[in-house]
């Protein structure tokens, strides 16, 4: 798989899971056109059933955004990095990737704090960024977020936050203090799901709570947000 990351090791990993996530495909797109038909595609994309559904799905992040998150971070020499989402470990090599680049490029250390509520999917993402080389910048918190972000251990310079929507909120009110200034904050499907973004959206485009925000309109929407001092 070709990603911006210039990486065989890395790429030969995410061509592997890609390939794992395609076979998903199939099953998900069937249980949304089952859901859509019987006309109970649920604006809640949250719904109890839902969740259930893609407890064990890679639900990753597009290699594009992969590749933006990669160049973002390098862009800033970022060296903490946080993700909530981890899933199977998928944009998380990206993260990790640009952390070990920005280390050997500076010197110093780095880390990806990654959180995971389903400890069989965060096992299988800590195999995954082993087998990309990618093991040492890495740590993946089980648990809820909102309480395994409380302390990541200093300040952020990057942060995805590529999850569940209600949670969104908590977990960027949990983060914002922990961000440095200068830091950015990146959102997935905001377009999408403008609506049950609101209560997330509101907050980073009000200059008053200390961010500057841009919504990119590619693939559901991305939604970049700039920590100010
Ligand atoms: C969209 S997926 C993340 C995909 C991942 N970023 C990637 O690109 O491969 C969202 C993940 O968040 C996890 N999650 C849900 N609620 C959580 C919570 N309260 N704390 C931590 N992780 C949670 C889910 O189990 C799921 O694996």
């Amino acid at each position: 798989m070709k990603t911006v990351l210039c990486d065989p090791r890395a790429d030969a990993v995410l061509a592997r899971l890609d390939d794992e996530a395609r076979k998903q495909s199939a099953d998900m797109r069937r249980y949304y056109d089952a859901k859509k038909q019987q006309a109970k595609r649920t604006t809640d994309p949250d719904s109890a059933e839902d969740m259930a559904f893609v407890r064990d799905k890679f639900v990753a992040l597009d290699p594009e955004k992969c590749d933006l998150c990669y160049m973002l971070c390098r862009s800033i020499k970022a060296r903490r990095v946080v993700e909530f989402g981890t899933s199977f470990g998928v944009s998380t090599i990206y993260l990790a990737a640009a952390v070990r680049d920005a280390v050997r490029e500076n010197g110093g250390d780095g880390i990806v704090v990654g959180t995971e509520i389903e400890p069989t999917k965060a096992k299988v993402a800590n195999a995954n960024l082993a087998d990309a080389g990618l093991g040492q910048f890495v740590d993946v918190r089980v648990g809820d977020a909102r309480e395994t972000l409380r302390n990541v251990g200093g300040p952020v310079d990057f942060l995805l936050l590529d999850s569940w929507i209600p949670l969104v909120r908590p977990v960027i009110d949990v983060m914002a203090p922990q961000l440095r200034p200068g830091a950015i904050v990146v959102c997935d499907n905001v377009q999408i799901y403008e609506r049950e973004y609101l209560d997330y959206t509101s907050f980073v485009r009000n200059p008053g709570n200390g961010f500057r925000s841009v919504l990119l309109s590619h693939e559901g929407g991305l939604e970049i947000s700039l920590k100010l001092g």
